[in-house]
């Protein structure tokens, strides 16, 4: 069997978040999420809310070292706004909240794992939106700014790299597109702006951690989902032009080039669909630029020209013409989650950093396979069995594996996500951690994948 091996040192991780870990335990301010439960629980499976997570705030120190066992050596999860902060206009802190993550940090080191820490996982304090507009307002981005800021002094000593917004893209589609994350908006100029917010909203966090001349580095998460053609026909071509320009390239420009592609602008601009900027706005996106990239992966999107308006991205902007017609289905499918399996774009991720972005430092932040019912794996010692998982992990490392002997700058590969975990409206749906949860009992098993990543990682190396 020929067997693949990385370098010594490589970024062996998975990755979390605040609000889908912790449960609600001891939190002074609603995020939006907590709030979409509380006004509507239906739209979230079998009506599971984040109240309880996977109860990381109380079990922490057991998760931690079962993560260790696990292999892992570096674990990234967000500190909570909504926790961390407890007057949130005048950005005063919560001492609770300071002593647990505080505490989390201590024992992360304590057990050998670098832990990262990502400050917007989706979980904006949601009295900043009914005052303010969320995103929308750039008072918003300022107060983030100042949130962020709070976190590199407190924290900043001991965690030596940050990011500011996981998926981006994702606040942007889930509240003023798609109407899956609340305030569930259609509107198509907001989502411009708050894509703009919230570019903005990550280079003053980056100009407030430079300015504090600490020893680490920051950078940001974003979701790749390349954009291929779903035909070779040249209005296919261009339509999966235009997605990767929205989709991909606005984060990856201003985050690592400090500017928006031009071609964007324009088609914006003639659309009379332009964020509002001011060249004091674009002189700190442009001198704050991220010293590494996460890129967190989960499927392509086969694009198709737009049924309506071949050229024009305003029109697909509109809600029932957007971006979902362009996602085709294809051969292999995760078939749980609806998405394609393809991990060859791992490699074509890796180029495309390597030739347009200057070969940039970067890790796969989020890699990872959602299965519902996991349940039906579970052997009669209560370990499940998921090969299906570790030959997902093998796949996509074949093609990063490829691309790093090419000489791409990939430091690491992260999993979604160490310990099953609650998931936005799936809640408890798509499992998709190393780590199994009871979610009654709260007792947590290393699933097989937990054993064979710890090989992964105590080796560098796999067999395929
Ligand atoms: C990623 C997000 O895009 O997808 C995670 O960063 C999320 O927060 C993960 O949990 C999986 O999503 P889902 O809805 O399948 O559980």
């Amino acid at each position: 069997m020929p067997k693949l091996t990385f370098p010594e040192n490589f970024w062996w991780g998975a990755a979390t978040s605040g609000p889908q870990s912790e449960g609600r335990f001891h939190k002074k301010h609603a995020n939006m999420f907590d709030y979409f439960y509380e006004i509507k629980p239906e739209v979230f499976y079998k009506h599971q809310g984040p109240d309880t997570a996977s109860n990381f705030y109380n079990d922490y120190k057991e998760d931690i070292r079962l993560m260790k066992s696990a292999g892992l050596k570096v674990v990234r999860t967000s500190i909570q706004w909504s926790r961390l902060i407890d007057d949130l206009e005048k950005n005063t802190v919560n001492d609770e909240a300071v002593k647990f993550y505080n505490a989390v940090i201590d024992e992360f080191l304590a057990q050998g794992i670098t832990p990262m820490m990502n400050l917007h996982h989706f979980d904006l304090p949601v009295e900043l939106y009914h005052k303010y507009g969320g995103w929308e307002s750039k008072y918003v981005v300022d107060l983030y700014a100042g949130f962020a800021e709070q976190c590199f002094k407190l924290f900043g000593d001991r965690v030596k790299f940050w990011f500011t917004h996981n998926e981006p893209l994702v606040v942007v589609e889930g509240e003023y597109l798609f109407e899956f994350h609340y305030p569930q908006k259609v509107d198509g100029l907001a989502a411009v702006q708050v894509a703009y917010n919230l570019q903005l909203a990550s280079s003053k966090a980056i100009a407030s951690y430079r300015s504090l001349n600490l020893d680490g580095k920051i950078g940001v998460i974003l979701n790749l989902t390349p954009p291929y053609p779903a035909t070779d026909e040249k209005e296919d071509v261009r339509a999966s032009e235009i997605a990767d320009l929205w989709l991909n390239r606005l984060y990856m420009d201003a985050s690592v080039k400090g500017e928006f592609p031009q071609e964007l602008v324009e088609i914006l601009e003639g659309e009379q669909a332009l964020w509002q900027a001011t060249e004091e706005e674009l002189a700190i996106i442009k001198n704050n630029t991220v010293d590494l990239l996460g890129i967190n992966f989960y499927h392509p999107n086969r694009v198709e020209r737009p049924k309506y308006s071949p050229n024009s991205l305003a029109v697909d902007f509109m809600p029932d013409k957007f971006w979902r017609d362009y996602e085709k289905a294809s051969v292999r499918m995760n078939v749980d989650k609806g998405w394609e399996i393809y991990p060859r774009a791992v490699y074509d991720i890796a180029k495309d950093i390597q030739e347009n972005y200057g070969n940039i430092d970067w890790f796969m932040s989020e890699n990872g396979m959602g299965v519902s019912n996991e349940e039906r794996y579970m052997n009669a010692s209560g370990v499940i069995e998921d090969d299906y998982r570790i030959q997902f992990i093998k796949e996509h490392l074949y093609w990063l594996h490829q691309a790093m002997e090419e000489g791409s700058n990939c430091l690491g590969y992260h999993l979604w996500t160490p310990i099953d975990c609650w998931s936005w409206m799936n809640a408890y749906r798509n499992r998709y951690g190393l780590i199994s949860t009871n979610i009654h009992t709260q007792e947590k098993t290393l699933k097989k994948s937990a054993h064979w990543f710890k090989q992964l990682s105590d080796t560098n190396a796999f067999e395929l």
